[in-house]
């Protein structure tokens, strides 16, 4: 029996800022954004959209199709947690009409938690294999306005279900982990935005990377030219193609510029006009893969590059299941990304600065998301999420 991804499905805001404006503001060259950072566009948040909306839309076409009885456990990846004491998946669930006998819990190491989300949700349907988990990870990514990780900003959620004998890719039990307390990136309770060494943090990725490559390779008989394709965390595009050239460097492979580039470009795509969704990101890089690859790659191996800050990275491994084509999202991915809106940048800012009340005050946020759920409002320190 294989246990792996069965299904895939993602969501972002209806907001973006092209990366043209922002460059504009800033004076600064686009191409810094667009060739530099390899960004494009930056999802904003509606007022009415958060990590709960967001996730409830992703996860809602899996529910759909499986029913809300089948899923016995979800696991809800985050680093943007809007609540220090409940999982933010209890939401989801209700939104979604989940059986009450799924279990429900939040899980959080920066943008890595999903990855081990999926290693756990592996484990609980080799035990039970009739059993459905679904993984759900969905972040708001925020840096200070006028700092360098400003244009790294993004948003988006990502839903997957977990199964026995899954129609899209089975998962290999190897895995080489890296941890190290380091503080490259990190968020204190007290702030709203993320605080980063930028540089350093590349820095750390790259050695991460290194560490947990050669911990996979003590354990799995996998080898850097037995994979086809290779999905890396996603803070920005370029940073895959440093790594990405960085591990076929370290691997001394036999490879042009133009071929190891071939490995990930298509995990890229979907990426370059989302912006940085921290855990999703990696898992929106595969359905990036499968729904953009020109060629069909049922059988080939994909090698994962796990990463969050602080740091905790992981290198796993998977095979793509033949006919995974038949069964993915592509259409209803499209017409979400062309139905989006950009923005000026004033109405950016004003999105960036809209009220997530902390002093407890009552809120009521007009309808604006296309989606199916939205956050409606505050009321006596509760939120209050909708199907709209
Ligand atoms: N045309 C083309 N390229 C240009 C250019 C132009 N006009 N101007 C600059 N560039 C290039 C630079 O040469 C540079 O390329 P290299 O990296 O290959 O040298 C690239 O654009 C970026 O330019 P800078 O190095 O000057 O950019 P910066 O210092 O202003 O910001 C950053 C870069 C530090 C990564 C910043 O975006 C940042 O702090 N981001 C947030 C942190 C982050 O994402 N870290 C990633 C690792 S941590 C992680 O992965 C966890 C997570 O999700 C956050």
């Amino acid at each position: 029996m294989s246990v792996g991804i069965d299904e895939i499905s993602f969501y972002t805001s209806n907001y973006y800022l092209d990366l043209r404006t922002l460059a504009e503001v800033q004076q600064t060259d686009p191409d810094k954004y667009y060739e530099g950072i390899g960004q494009e566009k930056m999802g904003m948040a509606a007022p009415d959209e958060d990590i709960v909306t967001m996730a409830a839309n992703a996860a809602l076409p899996l529910i759909e199709r499986v029913g809300s009885d089948a899923v016995s456990t979800l696991m809800f990846a985050t680093e943007t947690g809007i609540d220090q004491s409940k999982a933010a998946g209890v939401y989801v669930h209700r939104l979604l009409g989940m059986s009450n006998n799924c279990r429900v819990v939040e899980m959080k190491q920066a943008c890595y938690s999903a990855t081990a989300a999926i290693q756990m949700a592996c484990a609980l349907v080799a035990r039970t294999p009739e059993k459905k988990v679904l993984v759900i990870a969905s972040d708001v990514a925020r840096y200070d306005l006028d700092t360098p990780g400003e244009a790294t900003q993004g948003c988006g959620a990502v839903a997957m279900l977990i199964s026995a004998n899954p129609r899209l890719l089975e998962i290999d039990p190897e895995v080489g982990n890296h941890t190290e307390d380091v503080m490259d990136f990190w968020r204190p309770n007290y702030r709203s935005t993320a605080l980063v060494d930028g540089k350093y943090s590349t820095k750390i990725y790259l050695r991460a990377l290194k560490k947990a490559w050669e911990n996979f390779r003590d354990v799995s008989s996998l080898a850097f030219d037995d994979f086809s394709h290779f999905c890396y965390h996603l803070p920005f595009s370029r940073m895959a193609q440093k790594a990405h050239q960085h591990l076929a460097k370290l691997n001394k492979a036999d490879m042009t510029a133009e071929q190891i580039e071939a490995q990930i470009a298509d995990t890229l795509s979907y990426n370059r006009i989302i912006g940085n969704s921290y855990t999703a990101s990696m898992y929106i890089g595969l359905t990036s893969l499968l729904e953009n690859c020109k060629q069909n790659i049922a059988g080939t191996k994909i090698g994962f590059f796990s990463y969050g800050s602080g740091c905790v990275a992981e290198f796993f491994s998977g095979t793509v299941v033949a006919g995974y084509e038949k069964y993915l999202h592509c259409t209803e991915h499209q017409t979400m990304l062309d139905n989006r809106e950009e923005v000026s940048y004033e109405k950016y800012l004003e999105l960036y600065r809209h009220p997530d009340p902390r002093d407890g005050s009552d809120l009521t946020i007009e309808k604006v998301t296309k989606g199916h759920f939205r956050l409606a409002g505050f009321s006596q320190h509760k939120r209050e999420y909708v199907a709209s």
